[in-house]
Formats: structure tokens, sequence, C-alpha cells
């Protein structure tokens, strides 16, 4: 008997049980069933724009924690490697910086940028040695666009993960986006990860708890669209809002469409608007808290402060008040479960499927 388990058939399936979000254990079998062969946003190729240089990052602060480097060597190749030196675990890069290869601050190894070990003081007569544990791990890359992938463990390709959204928004241009750090921000929610993901997947929800963006939406043309890995919710704009000039190429093409959200499994969320991109990557710390960074990239600047893409710190603040509500509602000896929609909550029956099936 899996732990959990959702019915195939919405019309039938109760949600996910409570037992899901209030145990460190099932935080756990997360972090190592669903997030560490996951692929996870890491930023874009901007991030080491010149030759020769180096960009650390810790994957999934505080939940998995991974140090990691981005490098540009001098070929122009992209490379994302571990950044703990195979000597006895020192971090190499501390700071985004130009440099031609990696040394290393504790006892002077060099690796180059591809992560091959170059050479180390004191090791003459050291036996077997170097071989390939002494150069740097390497991970797999993943680029769409500008925007960078990886994964720590990856089971299902790349592709298949985000083919879909490719597919359907080959169009838009994700090679011309341009990363703002002056729009971008973290926020930090008391409240589990997966309610706070839960909450994007239906648009249910809009009318009660978005009064501004309600007055931008048609509520009544909503839809919800059913990936393997990914689901996508389309936002009609009302009449006269700003919405996409979408070319014929499209299956989307002379709809008025103000926003599409796309969720791919199991944290991210890219909301494509007129004006560009927001991803949105959804951070798990423990079981009451989550860290929500939005990475906002433009296109139009033009267009930012209009329609379903305006407004964006408003809303957000609006979803944490009703997620961390529910994180207090969810510890009731009352409520274990609930049951969906069928025609407006599809996308949370989704990801509580996907969920169930990656736990077992
Ligand atoms: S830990 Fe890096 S050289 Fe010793
Ligand atoms: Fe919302």
């Amino acid at each position: 008997m899996p732990d959990f388990f959702i019915d195939k058939n919405i019309a039938k399936a109760k949600t996910i049980d409570t037992r899901f979000y209030k145990s460190e254990v099932y935080l756990g079998l997360s972090k190592e069933k669903i997030f560490i062969p996951s692929w996870q946003f890491i930023g874009d190729i901007d991030k080491v724009e010149e030759s020769n240089s180096v960009f650390p990052f810790v994957l999934l602060e505080n939940y998995i924690t991974e140090p990691l480097v981005l490098t540009k060597n001098s070929d122009g190749k992209l490379h994302c490697m571990s950044n703990v030196c195979t000597h006895r675990g020192n971090l190499l890069c501390y700071d985004a910086c130009k440099q031609k290869q990696i040394t290393c601050k504790y006892h002077g190894r060099q690796f180059s940028l591809d992560g091959k070990f170059v050479s180390m003081p004191q090791f003459k007569e050291v036996e077997n040695f170097p071989t390939e544990d002494d150069n740097l791990h390497h991970l797999e890359l993943f680029q769409w666009g500008k925007l960078l992938f990886t994964s720590l463990a990856p089971v299902t390709p790349a592709k298949e993960i985000f083919a879909d959204m490719m597919n359907r928004m080959s169009w838009f241009g994700v090679d011309k986006l341009k990363y703002r750090a002056d729009l971008s921000k973290d926020y930090k929610v008391k409240a589990s990860w997966a309610l706070y993901c839960e909450n994007y997947l239906e648009g249910f929800h809009i009318p009660f708890v978005h009064a501004d963006l309600n007055t931008v939406l048609d509520f009544g043309g909503y839809t919800t669209e059913i990936f393997r890995y990914s689901n996508l919710q389309i936002g009609i704009a009302k009449n006269g809002e700003e919405a996409f000039d979408i070319p014929s190429s499209s299956v989307d093409h002379g709809k008025n469409i103000a926003a599409f959200y796309f969720w791919v499994f199991p944290n991210m969320m890219f909301n494509f608007y007129p004006w560009g991109l927001s991803v949105n990557v959804i951070k798990p710390i423990d079981v009451s808290e989550t860290k929500v960074s939005f990475y906002t990239y433009v296109i139009d600047e033009s267009k930012l402060n209009s329609g379903a893409g305006s407004g964006l710190d408003k809303v957000e603040y609006e979803d944490e008040e009703i997620v961390q509500n529910v994180q207090k509602g969810i510890y009731s000896r009352f409520y274990k479960h609930g049951r969906y929609s069928v025609t407006q909550e599809k996308g949370t029956h989704h990801f509580h499927s996907l969920l169930a099936e990656f736990i077992g």
C-alpha cells in the first residue's frame, strides 16, 4: 500500500492526506525522491557573460544546500560543477569573477574551468594520483534560450520535462530575455512548499483572493491544460486589457491571452506576460517555511505595468496570506483531506498525483 494515493479520476479523488505537509519524514523523502532527481532553474547564461568567468551558487539553500559553480572557459563553453575541492572539501569559488582557472585557497590545488585537475603542491609521493576522482564532479546543464537548468541526479531527461513548455512558448523569445535584479525579489512564506504550489495551480481562488487581478482577467475563459510533468493555465484578458500578439504559427494565435502560467514539476513556475517572464522558484526550508524567489526577465519594458503581469507584489502577498492560513488549518485534527472541483482544480490534482507517484 503506498503512503499516498490520488485517484486518477478527479471526480472521485480526494486531495493529498495532510500528513504529507506536516511530517519531517515526508519532507526528507521529498528531498531524496522528488528534488534530487529533479531539474532545477539556476539562472541564465548572462551570469557568466565573458569567457574565463565563474559564478558560484548554492542549489536550494537550507534544503539540499549543494555548492555548485557555473563556469565559462576560454572556448566559450559552459560547465556546471561541484564547487567543492576534491582534496579536503574546501569551497572553491566564493564570488562571481573573471579567472582563467580555479585555485583552492586552502592548499593550492588547481582546476581548469572545465573541472579537470591541473596541479597540487606536495603530492609527488602520492600513488595512483591524480585519478578521475580528483576532477570536479560535473552536472548536466540544460539550456532553453538564455535560461539554464541542472540536476544533481537526473532520472528523466530535461527535454522530457520541459518539451511541452518549450514547444508551446517557442514564439516567445526566451533568447531575448534580460534579467533584471532590481525587479527580482525573495519572499519568505510561513507554509509548506507544497501548499504554496497547489495554490498557484488553480485560478479558482482569483475572484476571492485577488480583487485587482480579477478586474483584468476573464474568469470564464480561464483554462488549465495538463501535460506529463508540467501544466499550463491560461489567463484570458478582459476586453481592452493588455494581451499578447501571438503569431499564426502558434496554436494560441487569435486568442486574447493576458498570461501563460506554466508550472514545471516539482517547484518551478514560468509566468509569461507581454512584458516578459517571471520565473518563480519555490524552495522548501522546513515543513512550515518556504522561500519563494521571483526572477524577473524583461523583453518589452513599455508593457511592464499593465495587465495581468502588473502588481505582482500585491498578488504575492495576497497568496501568502491565504496559504499561511491554510498552513494553520491543516494542523486541525478534523481536517485530513478535501475534494477537487473538476473544472477548476485540475492543476492541483495533477500536482498531488505527481507527489503521490514520486513518494510512492
Ligand atoms: S582543500 Fe583544496 S587544496 Fe586542500
Ligand atoms: Fe493566487
